[in-house]
């Protein structure tokens, strides 16, 4: 039988260890964390997004700032902004939420965040920092993934672990943390990509598959070996005439299928999803003590 990985009640146990960590940092003098966030335009997804991060940070004991712009805000008033928050010393971390209209170039705007308050992890000193294994705030979703491990107990060292996807966001870093000297860590990483050939066998033979393609469903039992740990990352939305929205998510695991024969195995919703916030209020506490520049 598996056992089902359950991000949610980790995250909800890691929000009342965090909230205690801030009572005790005020408690001795410490300063309030403060996360501000930035969004550009009423994309659906990231104003829920950024409403719960928001309301996470209240649940915590943070400081939270949400600074909103029109759709049609310019790149240079954007920067501006970012210029403003960089040198705001009452302001520990901050994100601009992705996607961004097309007029505005994310590498710009990413690479004008000062890398101290970066606690999204994306700018290129981050991402080169966390190559070479020094600290660095590292982003949300692969910092989740290692924590599910963690919590979990469950062991990485010398095992074969099959990243689907090649994403900079989630299969690069992730592939990189599970391979880094640690624990967790100390994994053989194998990443397949598009253009992967024998792809299945390659994924018959991981004792660790983590599935970050963006593709429904894609993780057949027949690509699983027995006793696997599979972590699903996907969150595509699909219509659901059944569901209150109209949509629902599906990972990019045949849950169905692939799960009976899991040692371990996080569901969509409820697994890797709601632990992304954790690591953004990880990553903003140390910032608001410190602890890596
Ligand atoms: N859009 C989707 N995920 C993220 C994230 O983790 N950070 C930011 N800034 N934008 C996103």
């Amino acid at each position: 039988m598996y056992q089902l990985i359950d991000g949610k009640a980790i995250s909800d146990q890691i929000k009342s260890e965090i909230a205690e960590e801030v009572k005790q940092l005020t408690a001795n003098g410490g300063k309030q964390p403060h996360l501000a966030v930035i969004i550009v335009g009423h994309d659906g997804g990231s104003e829920t997004y950024v409403a719960h991060k928001v309301k996470a940070c209240e649940q915590v004991g943070f400081k939270s700032t949400r600074v909103a712009f029109d759709e049609s805000v310019t790149e240079e008033l954007l920067l501006a902004k970012i210029q403003e928050m960089n040198i705001n010393s009452d302001i520990d971390g901050f994100i601009v939420q992705l996607p961004l209209p097309p007029h505005i170039s994310e590498q710009k705007v990413i690479e004008a965040i000062d890398y101290r308050k970066d606690v999204d992890g994306f700018h290129p000193v981050n991402v080169g920092r966390m190559s070479i294994g020094l600290p660095c705030y590292v982003s949300a979703t692969p910092s989740g993934i290692m924590e599910l491990f963690r919590r979990y107990q469950i062991p990485t060292q010398g095992k074969n672990c099959v990243v689907i996807g090649r994403s900079n966001i989630v299969g690069k870093p992730v592939a990189t943390l599970m391979m880094q000297k640690g624990n967790p860590g100390d994994a053989t990483v194998t990443v397949c990509h598009s253009r992967t050939k024998n792809l299945k066998e390659i994924c018959r033979n991981a004792d660790i598959i983590i599935a970050a393609l963006g593709s429904p469903e894609f993780l057949k039992e027949d690509m699983v070996k027995e006793g696997a740990v599979v972590v699903d990352v996907g969150t595509t939305r699909v219509p659901d005439t059944s569901s209150k929205t109209g949509t629902r998510l599906k990972g990019d695991v045949d849950f169905k299928q692939v799960a009976p024969h899991c040692s371990f195995i996080t569901p969509v919703p409820g697994g890797v999803g709601p632990m992304t916030i954790i690591s953004l209020l990880r990553n903003t506490l140390a910032a608001a003590r410190k602890e890596i520049y």
